[in-house]
């Protein structure tokens, strides 16, 4: 099998590794990739939102399957593309991929099949939103209804955040939706994040994770794509996920089938875990960035069987297999991120965190020199990840690997897992 992997972050360099260990594969490009997805295939210097050049590259590579990484591609038509050029791709058509392209198609889909989510309008006019605000009142949710790589959202503690966020967004057509908002309750609770492969009708889970969005320790100062994960969350089980996939995602891939816009590929849904039980905040149609990392670390079966048997619609066959340990990311980001970062410095270390039992690192924003001397050159740089018995052994191990990285540029969170740890404990 010749595999096309899209993207070049750290999720893409853990699904390369994952792919590179199938008796399967006997050809994996990655397109645009990164010195980590380098070392295991051939990159390939087309951009990730450049469908028809993907394809095209498809075509003439003979590519037996595409593998999306990031939800731009998928929005702008990469499985439909591949679909035409008679391609396999693991990933959902535009038209499926609506759910995270669109805030207020995945509430019509929630209303439409059941699904427990927090009580929402949609406005198109200004003056409507804010009138709303002020007789809903704070906290409250204002969300540009747009693909806006996740800066369309603000959470107002104040009917005057709110109605600012209404100015910026629905006067700001850049975020998408064409100056709509969708305006929601807010959820109080922990929110986790809940992965499965779906094949139209079916899905099986991968597991859950629960991200670090801030960039500062004890979630403080600005949202970055994701500073670190753990998986599973403390409290969020086996069970506990199976009974959330039942109620949060599958009805809604049965809408999405009955629609006639089934959805295949890995959905990851945001959750707020309730007092009232889980409620859906948001689909996402493709892994998260760190969470794929701790997620597919787990892995023990052959991720290219499942993803060719999702394109096939026989999901069920695929003896997908993880194991029950518990696995953590942290993420090293360049000094400045998510502002402008930092780039240039050399980093070492790699190999010797590698040498720690449980512990593997991803690359993301990096390069290597003509002097093969490896570079921070963006916002997030490296995953260093780990698995364990518990989560608490994970966390040490990963971040003994931490300890051996040498990069004067990086900054990450020392607290990936700490409030987690305490809840489980507590
Ligand atoms: P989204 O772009 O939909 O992922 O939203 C970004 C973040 O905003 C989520 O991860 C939540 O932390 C938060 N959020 C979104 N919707 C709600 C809600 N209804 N209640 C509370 N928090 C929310
Ligand atoms: N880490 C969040 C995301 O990938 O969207």
């Amino acid at each position: 099998m010749r595999v096309l992997l899209v993207g070049s972050g750290g999720r893409e360099h853990a699904v390369a590794v994952a792919l590179a260990r199938s008796p399967l594969l006997t050809g994996l490009f990655t397109a645009p990739g990164n010195p980590g997805t380098a070392s295991l295939g051939t990159n390939v210097a087309i951009v990730a939102d450049d469908v028809a050049h993907l394809v095209a590259f498809a075509r003439a590579e003979r590519i037996d399957l595409v593998v999306p990484g990031p939800e731009a591609p998928l929005v702008a038509g990469l499985a439909d593309a591949c679909a035409a050029a008679g391609i396999a791709c693991a990933g959902p058509s535009a038209a499926a991929a609506r759910l995270e392209g669109s805030k207020s198609f995945t509430k019509e889909i929630c209303d439409e099949a059941g699904i427990p989510t927090a009580r929402w309008e949609r406005f198109t006019d200004a003056a409507s939103a804010r009138a709303f605000v002020r007789r809903r009142g704070a906290p409250i949710v204002i969300k540009a209804d747009g693909l806006a790589a996740g800066k369309g959202v603000v959470v107002a503690q104040s009917v005057a955040e709110a109605e600012a966020a209404i100015a910026d967004m629905m006067q700001d057509t850049s975020r998408g939706g064409a100056g709509a908002s969708v305006i929601e309750e807010c959820l109080e609770g922990e929110e986790v994040s809940l992965f499965a492969f779906c094949d139209g009708t079916d899905a099986v889970l991968i597991g859950a994770a629960q991200d670090h969005k801030r960039i500062g320790e004890g979630d403080t100062g600005p949202n970055t794509g994701g500073m670190g994960a753990i998986s599973p969350p403390p409290g969020f089980g086996p069970e506990a996920q199976e009974r959330a996939l039942e109620l949060l995602v599958r009805p809604a891939l049965a809408v999405l089938a009955r629609r006639g816009t089934p959805f295949r590929g890995v959905i990851f849904a945001g959750l707020m875990l309730t007092t009232q039980g889980p409620k859906l905040i948001e689909y996402n149609v493709r892994f998260g960035d760190p969470e794929a990392q701790a997620l597919l670390l787990r892995l023990e079966s052959d991720l290219l069987a499942a993803l060719l048997a999702l394109c096939g619609g026989r999901l069920a066959e695929s003896g997908l297999r993880f194991s029950a340990q518990a696995s953590i990311a942290v993420v090293l980001a360049g000094r400045g991120y998510p502002g402008q970062p930092a780039t240039g410095g050399a980093i070492t270390g790699i190999e010797a965190a590698e040498a720690i039992a449980g512990v593997r690192v991803f690359q993301a924003a990096t390069v290597l020199d003509a002097a093969g001397v490896l570079r921070g050159s963006g916002g997030r740089v490296l995953s260093v990840c780990a698995t364990a018995d518990t989560l608490a052994d994970a966390r040490d191990a990963a971040y003994a690997g931490v300890a051996r990285i040498e990069w004067s540029d990086g900054i990450w969170r020392r607290d990936i897992g700490v409030r987690a740890l305490g809840r489980a404990t507590s």
